[in-house]
């Protein structure tokens, strides 16, 4: 079986990352499933962004953990992928809200209404970021919502990741059967975490850690766990997964990886 194809942060390579503009297009090209990062605002929203501050992806000043879900949909989170778009006489007429900060809820409906539309089950894999200020009440937020959705069980099409094993540890506590993915960012950490993740969990390293340390994928999967890697955009990395049998690969190009995949 081929490995998933994933859309990190939605087709994030063209449209730009975490917009309602980028799960869309990544759903039109076939991703199988959207991965999102997620911060709570100040009052108490889930959002899809990734960085802490908003200078990078709506350019301005702020915190997002400190600003209400209002003031941040004032905000353009797309225009820093395309600063020249006004100037562009013959870009067709865009639709705001394909570029305005985007909640998890809006993104939960999305996926809900598109599988039921087409079919097709398009699953989520959603991070959630720490160190935050509101610590375990991420958390806590994200398996509530979820339950409205009926999704925080085994069979939900969800997986929820973080680099924080805490975290984790407070989402399997909080929803039973929820798959989790433990993210590693330095192959390091796998000494520690390989002694208390549980059996079923999914260990999530980055690309270039299982280029640096090509033993490592192995020795993961021997000790019983499915590999979901990150960011893999480049065909030489698609083949280290491929080798390894990872069982989803999460990718700014789900289109190219796609391709790749299928031909
Ligand atoms: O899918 C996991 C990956 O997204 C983790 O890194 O920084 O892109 O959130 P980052
Ligand atoms: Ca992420």
């Amino acid at each position: 079986m081929r490995p998933q194809v994933v859309a990190h942060r939605g087709a994030s390579h063209e449209i730009a990352e975490h917009t309602l503009g980028a799960y869309v297009a990544a759903l039109d090209v076939g991703a199988e499933a959207l991965e999102c990062d997620v911060r709570l605002t100040a009052d108490g929203h889930l959002v899809c962004v990734h960085d802490r501050t908003l200078k990078r992806t709506a350019q301005t000043r702020g915190v997002v953990s400190t600003m209400e879900l209002a003031d941040l949909a004032e905000l353009d989170f797309a225009k820093w992928k395309n600063p020249w778009i006004d100037l562009d006489d013959e870009a067709p007429d865009r639709d705001e809200k394909l570029d305005r900060v985007l909640t998890l809820r809006t993104l939960l409906e999305t996926v809900r209404d598109y599988s039921a539309r087409t079919g097709r089950r398009v699953e989520l894999a959603i991070e959630t970021k720490h160190p935050t200020r509101y610590g375990g009440l991420v958390e806590k937020r994200l398996v509530e919502l979820l339950a409205e959705f009926g999704w925080a069980g085994r069979d939900a099409p969800v997986r929820v990741m973080s680099f924080s094993y805490t975290a984790l540890q407070r989402v399997e506590r909080l929803a039973p059967g929820l798959r989790l993915v433990q993210l590693i960012e330095h192959s390091r950490n796998w000494a520690m975490l390989s002694r208390v993740i549980g059996p079923e969990w999914i260990v999530g390293p980055g690309i270039e850690v299982l280029r640096d340390h090509p033993k490592l994928g192995r020795r993961i999967t021997r000790a019983g766990h499915d590999l979901h890697v990150w960011t893999v955009n480049k065909p030489k990395d698609l083949d280290i997964c491929l080798d390894l049998g990872v069982k989803a690969v999460i990718s700014d190009r789900p289109a190219f990886m796609l391709e790749l995949l299928d031909r």
